[in-house]
């Protein structure tokens, strides 16, 4: 059966990166598919945290899913440290794994800098666990943005890897040739990689410190004004087609996202908007994302007051999941050969 899984990280600054580029595919997906949606507290100690900080972003991040419109009826919504098998299966992970296969991992370059010798252990072995999560309920499908992709390929190979290593304890306790499915990102449509407001070559984050950099989920209409309107453009009106938008990296970025707030393609925002100045096409920006971003950030907002219900949304779902986790590390141990 297919089964959807993704995690965000509670770091902070969700925004309009993280909802194209991710949410919005979680709420599509739970039409067709069994959705589980973690907020992964344990890959934000990868990097230092703020304990009380922590705690208020694992309940912005689950307010944002369903302000957002995921259903914690139908689906699953929880953090992951209230799932102990996440850290185990990690840890087998961390031992299928070669070191060669890390080391090729560049967001740990980017985010380790120049002073490796001083990354946490975590850090560097951060896709293990971003694997153990997939795999722990067996996931087929995984809705992520662009930068995700080499960690995929990686849980793939971890995947095929223990598949192939343990194949004939795979076999002898039942589970026929594979164990693992091999997990399928799920990387489409105009916003894959939203880049930042303020220079188009580099990606729109949680971390630039600079604010006006990127729409925060949690922005008002008049920030989402003011930022917009401050955007980097570049002195030409709109082209008429896209590949009128090479060379143009904040043009095509607005683009992307007007199509993508919008349900649309850049070819046919470029038939709007083609040969228009950017101070008529940005106000029709600012229109388009008041209308879609403003409503979930007053959603948060209301949610955010009333820690007990979303924190009952956290409890409930790390119950559910817990069930399908606790099943599948079993049968590990068994491929494995531990006694229990
Ligand atoms: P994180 O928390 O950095 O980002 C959450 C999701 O948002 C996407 N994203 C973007 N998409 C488009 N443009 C951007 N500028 C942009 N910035 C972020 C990310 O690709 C991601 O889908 N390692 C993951 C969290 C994770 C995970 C998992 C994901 C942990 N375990 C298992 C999928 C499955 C991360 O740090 O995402």
């Amino acid at each position: 059966a297919e089964r959807v899984f993704s995690g965000v990280q509670p770091t902070g600054n969700l925004h309009l990166g993280n909802y194209l580029g991710a949410i919005v595919k979680f709420v599509e997906l739970q039409r067709t598919h069994d959705c589980i949606y973690c907020v992964v507290d344990l890959h934000a100690i990868t990097v230092p945290q703020n304990p009380l900080e922590l705690k208020a972003s694992i309940r912005e991040v689950t307010a944002a899913f369903i302000a957002s419109g995921v259903d914690p009826s139908q689906h699953i919504i929880f953090n992951q440290s209230q799932v102990a098998e996440h850290a185990e299966l990690a840890w087998v992970f961390n031992c299928v794994a070669r070191m060669g296969w890390l080391n090729r991992m560049t967001q740990f370059k980017e985010k380790a800098g120049k002073d490796r010798e001083n990354a946490s252990v975590g850090l560097y072995a951060y896709p293990c666990l971003m694997a153990a999560d997939i795999l722990l309920y067996r996931a087929t499908h995984v809705p992520v943005g662009e930068d995700q992709k080499q960690h995929l390929e990686l849980a793939r190979d971890i995947a095929q890897k223990f598949n192939l290593d343990y194949a004939a304890s795979i076999a002898a306790n039942g589970h026929g040739e594979a164990f693992f499915p091999l997990p399928e990102p799920l990387i489409q449509g105009p916003a894959t990689r939203v880049m930042s407001l303020r220079d188009g070559a580099k990606k729109m984050s949680k971390s630039d410190p600079s604010d006006y950099s990127r729409i925060n989920l949690s922005d008002d209409a008049d920030a989402i004004a003011q930022k917009v309107r401050k955007a980097k453009t570049d002195p030409e009106p709109l082209p008429s087609d896209v590949e009128g938008l090479a060379k143009r990296p904040e043009a095509d970025n607005l683009v992307g996202i007007y199509a993508a707030l919008n349900g649309e393609t850049k070819p046919e925002v470029l038939k709007t908007f083609g040969g228009a100045n950017f101070s008529a096409f940005k106000s029709a920006l600012v229109d388009l994302a008041v209308a879609k971003i403003g409503p979930i950030g007053a959603e948060m907002k209301r949610l955010k007051d009333d820690a007990a219900y979303i924190d009952g949304v956290l409890t409930d779902g790390a119950a559910r999941a817990k069930l399908i986790a606790r099943e599948n590390m079993a049968a590990v141990k068994d491929i494995l050969g531990f006694v229990r």
